[in-house]
């Protein structure tokens, strides 16, 4: 009876793996962290668009949620090491794209690039954050903007505030008033949105040559100007509610929507779930302004998708590439995701409210652009792993010092 029974379960395992090979066949199996609001249509409207135009093909979304990929990069990575790779993955522009090169997990699109006539529709520095060694390795779909604290006009009314703080001294002082009626000044969320955090108080306390010549390893993390950010850093956690964290990053703008706290540094998905989800309308009810000192300045970071080494159908995951980069499929994702084009030549038009100015200002050639820390561009994984553990302790710690010198150390040990 017992070996009947296993005889007939082996039948069916059997089975439905074959009718999972066979469906395979026909399917592309797309990785990403997009599960949230407005980012989860955004990548339907391009899976529509790619099934359309591949009749019998099947979209498979292999969504793992967790804001900034923190555990679908994980997830990833063992699958990389276990050489099953999807047929394409989402990864950000710039330095984390380095170690799947140089292990040999993704393919060069170089030549994609030349046919789709790519390298003049992308901007030059964002197809030099995609080349290593001369090849480019991924197809970006959307920009995004780091350096931004989002607010309500509403709390600030109440508060009597006349408008965000322009400076990090700015917003200390404004802490005070909030704390005496009761507020937190600023809201956060998991470990990621706290090194979020750190990136634009770097940048605004430093600037952008300086914030530059940190990532480049021209500047010492021992240095002095560096050490007067972190103790503003630390000046900022200590007005936050760190202690009591949002478990993501939408719970952390919910508390600025329900007005427990004031403001919230992250970066400009937050339009979408706003809007959409929140039903909160720009500058009257949500509102956004450049994080303190850093006006003038565009923390960049951009979403690509890639072409795995080993990936079940390369022929369809080059068309799902094509999608990505085409001006259709970026004007179908960017409104919903709540980004703006790669693509030079996309239609201005299609970008309104806050993703107008957002698209205004990315393309002013007045403003100066720096690359994100948290969403992969100034920094390799290594590197960016060893600050997310010593980071982590200095948010308990609070030992400034020793979080310096781990970090200067570790940019030469990982280099
Ligand atoms: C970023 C990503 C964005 C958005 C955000 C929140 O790393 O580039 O597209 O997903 O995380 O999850």
């Amino acid at each position: 009876m017992a070996i009947l029974a296993i005889l007939v379960v082996s039948l069916i395992c059997g089975l439905s793996m074959f009718a999972v090979r066979g469906a395979s066949n026909d399917q592309l199996e797309v990785y990403s962290w997009w599960t949230g609001p407005g980012e989860e249509e955004g990548l339907a409207a391009m899976a529509k668009s790619f099934e359309g135009g591949n009749p019998g093909v099947r979209f498979v979304n292999a969504a793992v949620s967790g804001g900034a990929g923190s555990n679908a990069k994980a997830i990833l990575a063992s699958r990389l090491l276990a050489n099953d790779p999807p047929d394409s993955y989402q990864r950000h522009a710039g330095l984390e794209l380095l170690d799947d090169v140089r292990s040999g997990k993704v393919q060069d699109l170089s030549d994609m690039y030349q046919q789709q006539g790519w390298t003049k529709v992308f901007p030059k520095g964002l197809v030099s954050n995609l080349t290593i060694d001369g090849k480019i390795y991924a197809v970006p779909v959307n920009i995004h903007r780091a350096n931004l604290m989002w607010y309500t006009p509403k709390t600030l009314r109440e508060l009597g505030l006349s408008g965000p703080p322009k400076t990090w001294a700015e917003f200390l002082q404004q802490a005070e008033v909030i704390k005496a009626k009761g507020k937190v000044a600023l809201a956060l969320g998991p470990e990621w949105t706290q090194k979020h955090l750190l990136e634009t108080v770097l940048l605004g306390e430093l600037g952008a040559d300086r914030y530059d010549q940190l990532w480049a390893g021209q500047m010492s993390w021992m240095s002095p100007d560096v050490g007067a950010a972190l103790a503003t850093y630390a000046k900022v956690l200590a007005v936050s509610d760190v202690k009591s964290a949002a478990g993501d990053w939408q719970p952390q703008l919910d508390r600025v929507v329900s007005g427990s706290a004031v403001y919230a540094v992250m970066g400009d998905w937050s339009s979408s779930y706003l809007e959409q989800t929140k039903g909160l309308h720009w500058q009257d009810g949500y509102n956004v302004a450049a994080s303190p000192g850093s006006d003038g300045v565009y923390d960049f970071l951009s979403d690509t998708f890639t072409l795995p080494t080993g990936a079940r159908r390369p022929d369809l995951s080059r068309k799902w590439l094509i999608e990505c980069g085409s001006t259709d499929g970026q004007n179908l994702f960017n409104p919903l995701k709540g980004s703006i084009p790669a693509r030079t030549d996309a239609d201005a038009g299609l970008y309104k409210d806050y993703l107008g100015w957002a698209l205004q200002q990315w393309r002013d050639p007045k403003v100066r652009i720096v690359g994100s820390l948290t969403h992969g561009v100034v920094a390799n994984n290594a590197y960016n792993a060893e600050i997310d553990s010593a980071l982590g302790l200095f948010v308990q710690d609070g030992d400034q010092g020793k979080f310096a010198r781990t970090v200067e150390q570790q940019f030469r040990e990982t280099q």
